[in-house]
């Protein structure tokens, strides 16, 4: 049974070239067992026909407001109301800016404004289209009403320039929608705050102290945390991963202070801390307002004072039904060394990661972790990819009743 199972999707599409994909999109859709009705403008019957679409969706595709030779009236309110879900997919510059402006000159507007359900848009255009500042303000309006946009990936473009504006592959924009209905409550009105990614601690303008983590296990944290209802808060260092649920929000620091910084700020309102963060354990003392040359008569000397530990520092201050949760990162005498920090952060739990198992760690998309209380191991995953790592440890802590350990 999946969490689409008898959900109305209606599945807009506009002319663009990555309208090959929707038909890609419509079976997944139908495979995972929903009703798919079809909206396309007129533009999209260019790019793909509307025989594909309604022969994948067992529907007749709806593209004008009446039938022709029946004068069949088509009613966007009707399937405004009947959807589950609309997807708009492609949805190119111009679709976008009649959304965002009301233009309702064709069936899929129109559907679009008459639609209660939530709306998902996938924007596919050339690279300078997407970059343009009048697409960013009309998505930044649609993301203002609430729809959810999926932000497209850089790419080779049907024009084969290369930048961002490639609609999103149809397995990401269906994943999207399968864990938006098939997100739990678990966690509704908690706030989750994570740490993600390295720290850099600057040198001078142009060199930094950092390390080579990802910020994908914090990043596929804060998606699991919000699958389960949470309002999540990511303070991460440098990175590039992008959370894919719309109840994350990303804030971005460089230095070990700054992650502090913020994470203070948020940390009253938090019910659940996660430390998953890479925090370079040492500063520069000094920064140099410029550039170090080379041209020196001696080496430099790089002297290094100590960061903040964020994960001790916030757990200190953690007030009763606050759970704080940190990771650990060993080589040697693992269950030990990741016992002792726990205790020695005044952590809940902590996760620890071996850099014995291969596919464990730093920038992989796999992990294989255990989870510690004071109590001793509560949970033990494989190798799985770090989603599914992720999931896993939300549900350790979902079962997690400090009062009872
Ligand atoms: O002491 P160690 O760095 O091994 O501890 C790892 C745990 O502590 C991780 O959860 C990490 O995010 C957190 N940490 C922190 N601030 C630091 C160092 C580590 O929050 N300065």
């Amino acid at each position: 049974m999946t969490a689409l199972k008898g959900k109305h999707i209606v599945l807009g599409i506009t002319g663009g070239i990555a309208a090959y994909k929707s038909a890609i999109l419509a079976r997944l859709f139908v495979k995972a067992g929903a009703e798919v009705q079809v909206v396309m403008t007129p533009a999209a019957r260019e790019f793909i026909t509307p025989v594909t679409m309604s022969a994948l969706t067992d529907k007749p595709v709806i593209t004008e407001f009446f039938t022709a030779n029946t004068g069949e009236w088509h009613s966007h309110v009707d399937i405004g109301l009947w959807a589950d879900a609309m997807v708009i997919a492609p949805a190119t510059a111009s679709t976008i800016a009649k959304m965002a402006h009301g233009v309702a000159d064709n069936m899929l507007v129109t559907t679009y404004l008459s639609a209660k359900a939530p709306v998902f848009i996938a924007p596919a255009m050339d690279l300078d289209m997407f970059a343009h500042p009048s697409t960013t303000a009309n998505l930044k309006t649609l993301a203002g009403y609430g729809n959810h946009i999926i932000e497209p990936a850089a790419g080779e473009l049907a024009s084969h320039l290369i930048g961002k504006g490639r609609m999103e592959e149809p397995e990401v924009i269906f994943s999207v929608i399968e864990r938006f209905f098939g997100d739990t409550a678990e966690l509704a009105g908690k706030h989750v705050l994570i740490t993600a990614g390295p720290t850099y601690e600057k040198i001078d303008p142009v060199r930094f102290i950092g390390n080579y983590s990802t910020g994908k296990m914090g990043i596929a944290l804060a998606d699991a945390a919000a699958a389960r209802g949470a309002d999540v808060t990511v303070v991460a260092g440098p990175v590039d991963v992008k959370p894919t649920h719309p109840r994350v929000k990303v804030v971005k620091v460089e230095s070990a202070r700054q992650m502090l910084e913020k994470c203070e700020d948020l940390f009253d309102e938090t019910s659940i801390a996660i430390f998953a963060a890479a925090v370079a354990d040492y500063a520069p003392a000094e920064y140099a307002d410029t550039k170090i040359k080379r041209e020196h008569t001696q080496v430099p000397t790089l002297r290094l004072i100590k960061n903040p530990d964020i994960a001790k520092t916030l757990s200190s201050k953690k007030h009763p039904g606050q759970l704080t949760i940190g990771f650990a990162l060993e080589t040697d005498n693992e269950k030990v060394n990741a016992a002792e920090k726990l205790a020695s952060k005044n952590l809940d739990l902590i996760v620890l990661n071996s850099l014995r198992d291969a596919g464990a760690g730093f920038g992989t998309d796999t992990n294989k972790v255990t989870i510690l209380s004071p109590a001793g191991i509560i949970a033990d995953t494989p190798l799985k990819s770090k989603r599914e790592v992720a999931a896993d440890i939300i549900n350790a802590i979902l079962k997690y009743d400090p009062f009872t350990h």
